[in-house]
């Protein structure tokens, strides 16, 4: 093999130089509409840092627990689905590569590998991400299935509903290969719609039935074996309702600007959603974290703890679990090296006080 670049932004070159061009598209965008992807980079990079020099580090750390884990760090590996099409060892790689750096890791329900087989490769990989599976009933047996592997969490994404809805095909122009598939979801109940009249709307005369409400989210906080985190949260409106219908956590994300091209950034969003929580229950944040300086940035808007997508796959992509492993090693060296650099010396240090943001974060 190819020795490991030397720094992280050298990963997604390499990855793309390596993997077939449809598979690259998918993972890591192609050249289409991506507003929001460049807004989650450009609104990260405004948030300047202001260092305070001469601190006392000894005895420094970046440890953190969450739900009653322990991590060696802050950086969660996000859900993605069908990993084996970035390496043959897909999920259960970035299990290990996770759990080499004491890190956590979300698995998508559209893994391409058994829940069991991720899980038995380290517990690190201990929350389980759903979509609402078009019935309370398919839903739950869903959850069911994640608490009877083991996971400790469910991580309920809400941005892109229609994906728990879709089968086989995840872009216009990629069917998957007929060995990845979405395999933790056989046996549960696809949806049933009547044909279309000519002047019905697929989505307001279709798909709506089949899509969850607030009301839903309460009854699956109340039913579920496990606690429910939600994903895809973007304003304080709707962080005041996951409250409310007994969300454990909340995750800011635009799903890496994959789902809503035009929404606001994670980042952005990121502060009012802290004030309404004020921390009564974890805050995570995703969305365009490429570097050290941006896990400190998320933290000192308030974020518990980040989660990376790209990063990751491309990691997997070009050296399996050791990439994963080592792409998220240079992350923390970073946010180490900032952390010195900015006086801080525990992940609580890491206060607003700490950067700038710049003005146009105030409005939304
Ligand atoms: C994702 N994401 C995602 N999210 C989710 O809840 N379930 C899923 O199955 C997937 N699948 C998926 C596939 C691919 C290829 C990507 C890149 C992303 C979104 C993911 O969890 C996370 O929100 C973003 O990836 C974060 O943005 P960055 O770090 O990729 O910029
Ligand atoms: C995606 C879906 C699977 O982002 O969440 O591709």
């Amino acid at each position: 093999m190819d020795s490991l670049p030397k720094v992280i932004s050298e990963y997604a070159p390499r990855a793309r130089g390596l993997l077939p061009p449809d598979v690259a598209t998918y993972f890591l965008g192609g050249a289409g509409a991506q507003t929001t992807q460049s807004r989650n980079r450009s609104d990260l990079d405004a948030i300047a840092i202001r260092p305070r020099v001469l601190k006392d580090l000894r005895g420094g750390h970046t440890r953190l627990s969450l739900l009653g884990r322990q991590y060696a760090h802050p950086i969660l590996a996000a859900p993605m689905a069908y990993q084996t099409l970035l390496h043959p060892e897909g999920e259960a790689a970035t299990a290990a590569g996770v759990a080499a750096q004491d890190g956590g890791m979300v698995l998508s329900a559209q893994a391409a590998t058994p829940l069991r087989d991720v899980r038995a490769v380290s517990p690190a990989c201990g929350w389980f991400q759903l979509y609402w599976h078009v019935t309370r009933d398919g839903t739950l047996a869903l959850a069911k299935r994640a608490a009877d592997a083991g996971f400790e969490a469910l991580i309920l994404t809400v941005d892109a509903p229609v994906n728990g809805v879709r089968d086989g095909e995840i872009s216009e122009n990629f069917k998957l290969p007929p060995h990845v598939r979405a395999v933790n979801l056989d046996g549960l109940p696809q949806p049933r719609f009547a044909p279309l009249d000519e002047s019905d709307s697929a989505i307001f005369d279709r798909l709506s039935h089949v899509l969850p409400t607030w009301d839903d989210v309460e009854w699956l906080c109340q039913n579920a074996p496990l606690p429910v985190i939600l994903k895809g949260i973007l304003t304080p409106e709707d962080a005041r309702l996951a409250l409310e219908s007994g969300a454990q956590g909340i995750i800011v994300s635009n799903h890496g600007g994959r789902v809503l091209d035009g929404a606001v950034s994670a980042i952005s969003a990121l502060p009012s959603i802290v004030d309404v929580v004020q921390q009564t229950v974890p805050v995570l944040m995703d969305s365009g974290v490429r570097r050290g300086v941006d896990v400190f940035r998320a933290l000192a808007l308030g974020a518990d703890a980040v989660l990376v997508g790209q990063p990751i796959a491309c990691g997997l992509a070009v050296a399996g679990a050791q990439g994963v492993s080592h792409v998220l090693r240079l992350l923390r060296d970073e946010l180490e090296i900032i952390m010195a650099l900015a006086g801080c010396k525990t992940l609580d240090e890491i206060t607003p006080d700490r950067v700038v943001i710049p003005a146009p974060f105030s409005p939304y």
